[in-house]
């Protein structure tokens, strides 16, 4: 929906701007619910919600109430000083997870680098492994941000590249669905996790589905499999939810479809009610408790601002009953667009509001596919070549997502 308004923003943006992402051509302006307006007042579906970020929909009126209250109170003090805000958030959100300690940062990436350190704070104190040798093995596709360090165990070249040189201690092993195995018990990913395991390991750190690489949903037992396997052999089991986690699969936490519970567990995104950033890695007091003044921080982290608007967002997700209508909305979105049937669709997958299409490469580029959805008013966004997520916000109504569906179905048809 270009126009010369928007390409001058557009034009600055590339003029000034590092060229590290490849936008699609619209110039948002305003954000309400599940919408958002371009600068020339055209309306949108918001499909992407920045990725995840937004589950309680753009500008919660309740959110902006807090944000304010609290603006004008006090927003930064750095943990030079207590507050009551990061006190009430930590309480919290030990409570809702059942993690006896929280660590709280601002960006996904940072809370992802911390879970590092206390993997490996553990497997030198606790664990015992000698300096310096310690190891956490990954997963094949996998995204975790953007660090140096956390980039050194990306399987792909594209986020590596110039990089170098790369952090040690990582090894990498199968995500479930590279054997196409049809049952948990014959699956050779867990095999694969296995051989790579030595008395250096400290920890395993996997997505439980796993969003950059394409809305992969491991087969059912997976994460129990991988559960048995870090308890055998002594090493934590930590799980990234920055994507997933806070309702967006229809449970709270992903790892609640399988009734487990991990040893580490790192949250980010929708914590941050859609207005700011703030990071948190849970745990075992006994893991948490290796970290010593001194050892770890961050100036931002655990902000009262931030934390008030967090523990905000905590509440509504139950008030506003967001998991149920994730668990809900994403069922019946998911039978909807696997019904589309039309030629350009390999595979439809997802759980909860967290939808990823798979399009067969030879008829149409996810990309051109976007950008026609975005004609017809839905803002959606590719990963890699072949894939469309779709990600709405959690508290999509079903109106809405048959409107969407509506259109989606009239440009698969189109091509
Ligand atoms: C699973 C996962 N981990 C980590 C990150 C990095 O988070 P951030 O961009 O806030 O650093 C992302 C971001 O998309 C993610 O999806």
């Amino acid at each position: 929906m270009s126009s010369s308004l928007q390409d001058n923003y557009i034009k600055k943006e590339s003029l000034y701007g590092a060229q590290n992402y490849s936008p699609l051509s619209v110039v948002i302006e305003q954000g309400e619910g599940a919408y958002l307006w371009d600068v020339d007042g055209n309306k949108y579906l918001d499909m992407v919600s920045a990725y995840s970020a937004v589950s309680h929909g753009h500008s919660h009126p309740e959110l902006i109430k807090t944000l304010q209250s609290q603006s004008t109170k006090l927003a930064i003090t750095s943990r030079a000083f207590y507050t009551e805000p990061f006190a009430t958030f930590l309480e919290k959100l030990s409570n809702i997870s059942g993690f006896e300690s929280v660590l709280t940062m601002n960006t996904g990436a940072e809370a992802v680098e911390t879970s590092i350190k206390a993997a490996r704070r553990w497997g030198y104190f606790s664990k015992g492994i000698p300096e310096d040798n310690a190891e956490i093995i990954v997963a094949n596709g996998n995204f975790h941000g953007r660090t140096t360090t956390i980039v050194s165990f990306s399987s792909d070249s594209s986020y590596k590249d110039g990089f170098g040189p790369f952090t040690p201690g990582f090894k990498t092993a199968d995500y479930c669905g590279s054997c196409n195995c049809e049952s948990i018990e014959n699956c050779l990913s867990i095999e694969s996790f296995e051989k790579k395991i030595n008395k250096n390991t400290c920890a395993i750190l996997v997505e439980p589905i796993q969003g950059e690489a394409g809305i992969r949903v491991p087969t059912e037992g997976w994460l129990t499999k991988l559960r048995e396997l870090c308890d055998a052999k002594n090493i934590l089991l930590i799980l990234d939810e920055i994507q997933s986690g806070l309702g967006r699969t229809g449970k709270l936490f992903a790892f609640q479809h399988e009734n487990i519970m991990p040893d580490g567990l790192i949250l980010g995104k929708a914590l941050g009610g859609a207005l700011l950033p703030i990071s948190a890695f849970l745990s075992s007091k006994e893991v948490m408790d290796h970290f010593k003044p001194g050892s770890h921080g961050s100036t931002f982290g655990g902000n009262p601002l931030a934390s008030k608007v967090a523990s905000k967002a905590i509440d509504l997700l139950f008030e506003d009953k967001l998991i149920e209508n994730s668990k809900n909305m994403g069922e019946y979105f998911l039978s909807k667009l696997r019904q589309i049937d039309s030629k350009i669709v390999k595979e439809v997958r997802g759980k909860g509001l967290w939808i990823g299409v798979e399009l067969n490469e030879s008829e149409v580029n996810a990309k051109d596919l976007c950008l026609m959805l975005l004609n017809e008013g839905l803002l959606c966004k590719e990963t890699h070549k072949t894939v469309i997520r779709f990600a709405p916000p959690l508290m999509i109504s079903k109106k809405d997502l048959d409107w969407a569906i509506d259109k989606i179905t009239k440009v698969f048809k189109t091509i």
